[in-house]
C-alpha cells in the first residue's frame, strides 16, 4: 500500500520467511541457546576432573572443543545469514509491519542488538581462546565463565524476540494502552518461553548423542560416560518440554475459538491444533526412547539412528512454528493489522472509497471501464498477493477453481463477486477484501483473465513502480 508490492509467483511470498525462519529457529535453539551451556558444562566436566586428578579431563576438553567448532561454525554462517535473511525477505514481503513493530519494539530490539554483539564478542573469545585456556586451572576457570556468559547472552536474544513472537499472535491489552511494556508483557510471552527453552536443551541434547556417535567412534568407554551425561540431560529437560507444551497448547484454543465463525474453519484448525499435540507426544516417546537406548546400548546404535530424534524433533519445531503463524492469521499484528499489512481501523474507509484510491504505488486510483483488468491487478497485488500466487505455490486461480468449479466448468463471475466480499467468514484465516463494489468486480475480471493463461506475474523487483497520480503532487 505505502511501499512497492515486492512478489515471488512461484515460490509464494509467505514460503520464503518460512523457509529461511525455520531454518534459524533450528540453529539458534539446536546449536546456540541449548547447546552453548551443554558445551560449557562438559568443559566444566573436564575442568573437575582435573582438578580431583582424574585423566579423562583432556577427552572431556577435547570433545566439547570439537562440538563448539560445529556450533561456531553452523551458527556464525548459516545461523547469521538466516537471521538477517528473516530481516531481509520480511522487510521486502510486510514492510508495513515490520514498520510498526519497530515502533512498538524499538528499545526491546536495540536492548537485544546490543546483546547480540556481547553474544557475538563472546563467542569468539570462548572459540578462539579455547586452546590457550588449556595452560592452568586459572585461565580454564576464566574460560567456562566466558562460556557461561555466552550461553546467557544466547538466551536473553531469544527471550527478547519471543516477546515480539508473541505479541504477533496476541497482542493483549497493547490495543488499549498502547506501550512497550503492555506489548512485551503479552499472554503469549511466557507460555511461548517456557516452551522454547526446554525445547531448545532437549535439541541440543540430540544434537550432543549424534556428534558423540561421530566423534567417539573407537573410544569405546570413555563414549559409554558421555552418552550417560547427555541422558542425564535429557531426562532433566525432557518433562519440561511436555509440561510447557501442554500449558502452550491450553493457552490456544481459548484465544482462537472466540475467533472462529464457523465449523469448517474450527475442523480445519482442530486437524492443526491436535497435530501440534500428535508431534509433540511422539517427540518426547522418541526421544526418551533414544535416550535409554544410546546410553544403554551404545554399542548397537550406528550412527545414522542417532539422527533420528534430531528429525522428530526439527518436525516438532516446524509444526509449532506452523501453528504459530497459523494462529494468528487474518493478523500480522494481532487485532491491529491484517496479513495484508493493512490497518483494521482503516477498513471503513477502505471498503468505502476503495483500497486503490489511498495506495501510493498504483497505476490506477480508480477503477473504470477502461481500465478494469490493469486495476485488478493492483486490487489483487494490493489484497491477495502477500498470501497467494496466480498460478502457483497457493494458487489464486486454484483455489477458486477447487471452490466453484471442480469438474473444470468455467468460473462463474457471479459466484466469484459473491464470495470476495464475504471469504472470511468461510475461511477465517483470510482478512476481509478491504475494497469496494468495484473493486472487487475488477479482481473477478483480472482472476478470470489470468485464468488463461500460465506465466508467473512477478512483483514491483521486476516490473518497476508507478506512483499513484493522487499522491504525485
Ligand atoms: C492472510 C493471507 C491471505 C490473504 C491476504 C488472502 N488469502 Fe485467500 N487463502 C489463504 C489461505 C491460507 C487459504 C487456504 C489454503 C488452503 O488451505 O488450501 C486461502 C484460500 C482461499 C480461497 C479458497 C477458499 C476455500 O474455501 O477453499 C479463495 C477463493 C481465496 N483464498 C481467495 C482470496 C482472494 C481473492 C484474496 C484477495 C482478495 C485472498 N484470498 C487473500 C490466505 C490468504
Amino acid at each position: 500500500m505505502d511501499f512497492p508490492i515486492f512478489h515471488l509467483d512461484f515460490f509464494g511470498d509467505r514460503l520464503l520467511i518460512a523457509v529461511i525462519a525455520v531454518i534459524h529457529v533450528i540453529i539458534n535453539h539446536g546449536l546456540a541457546v541449548g547447546f552453548l551451556p551443554l558445551i560449557t558444562l562438559m568443559e566444566y566436566r573436564g575442568y573437575k576432573a582435573t582438578q580431583n586428578g582424574f585423566p579423562e579431563w583432556e577427552k572431556w576438553d577435547k570433545l566439547a572443543y570439537k562440538f563448539m567448532f560445529v556450533a561456531f561454525v553452523i551458527t556464525t554462517t548459516i545461523g547469521a545469514l538466516t537471521g538477517v535473511g528473516i530481516w531481509f525477505s520480511a522487510a521486502l514481503i510486510s514492510p508495513a509491519s515490520i514498520g510498526s513493530l519497530i515502533r512498538i519494539f524499538f528499545l526491546a530490539w536495540f536492548i537485544e542488538w546490543i546483546i547480540f554483539m556481547l553474544e557475538v564478542i563472546f563467542i569468539m573469545i570462548y572459540f578462539l581462546t579455547w586452546k590457550k585456556s588449556n595452560k592452568d586451572l586459572a585461565t580454564k576457570k576464566k574460560h567456562i565463565i566466558a562460556g557461561a556468559a555466552l550461553s546467557v547472552f544466547s538466551w536473553l536474544t531469544m527471550a527478547i524476540i519471543v516477546g515480539i513472537l508473541g505479541f504477533m499472535m496476541n497482542s493483549g491489552s497493547w490495543i488499549e494502552q498502547k506501550s512497550l511494556l503492555t506489548g512485551f508483557t503479552n499472554p503469549m510471552y511466557l507460555p511461548q518461553l517456557a516452551f522454547r527453552t526446554p525445547m531448545a536443551f532437549v535439541m541440543a541434547g540430540s544434537v550432543a548423542f549424534f556428534l558423540t556417535f561421530l566423534f567417539l567412534r573407537n573410544d569405546f568407554e570413555f563414549k559409554k560416560i558421555v552418552l550417560k551425561n547427555i541422558a542425564y540431560w535429557m531426562f532433566i529437560w525432557t518433562p519440561h518440554v511436555f509440561f510447557a507444551g501442554i500449558y502452550y497448547y491450553s493457552l490456544i484454543p481459548d484465544l482462537m475459538l472466540t475467533n472462529l465463525p464457523v465449523a469448517v474453519a474450527t475442523q480445519a484448525f482442530q486437524q492443526w491444533y491436535d497435530s501440534l499435540l500428535y508431534y509433540l507426544i511422539a517427540a518426547i516417546i522418541v526421544s526418551m526412547i533414544s535416550t535409554i537406548w544410546f546410553s544403554l546400548k551404545p554399542k548397537r546404535v550406528p550412527v545414522f539412528a542417532a539422527i533420528i530424534p534430531i528429525l522428530v524433533i526439527i518436525i516438532t519445531m516446524g509444526t509449532f512454528e506452523r501453528i504459530r503463524e497459523f494462529v494468528r492469521k487474518p493478523f500480522v499484528l494481532e487485532d491491529y493489522m491484517y496479513s495484508n499489512q493493512l490497518l483494521l481501523d482503516d477498513y471503513k474507509i477502505f471498503q468505502n472509497d476503495g483500497v486503490l484510491k489511498h495506495a501510493t504505488y498504483t497505476s490506477t486510483p480508480e477503477v473504470t471501464k477502461d481500465n478494469m483488468l490493469e486495476a485488478g491487478k493492483n486490487v489483487f497485488d494490493i489484497t491477495c498477493s502477500r498470501c497467494h500466487t496466480h498460478h502457483n505455490v497457493n494458487s489464486v486461480v486454484r483455489k477458486f477453481e477447487k471452490l466453484f468449479s471442480p469438474n473444470g466448468e468455467p468460473l462463474d463471475k457471479q459466484k466469484m463477486k459473491d464470495y470476495i466480499p464475504v471469504m472470511h467468514k468461510g475461511r477465517y484465516y483470510m482478512p476481509p477484501f478491504p475494497g469496494n463494489e468495484k473493486e472487487t468486480e475488477a479482481l473477478v475480471e483480472y482472476i478470470l483473465s489470468i485464468q488463461k493463461t500460465n506465466v508467473n506475474i512477478p512483483g514491483a523487483q521486476v516490473n518497476g513502480v508507478q506512483i499513484s497520480p493522487l499522491h504525485k503532487k
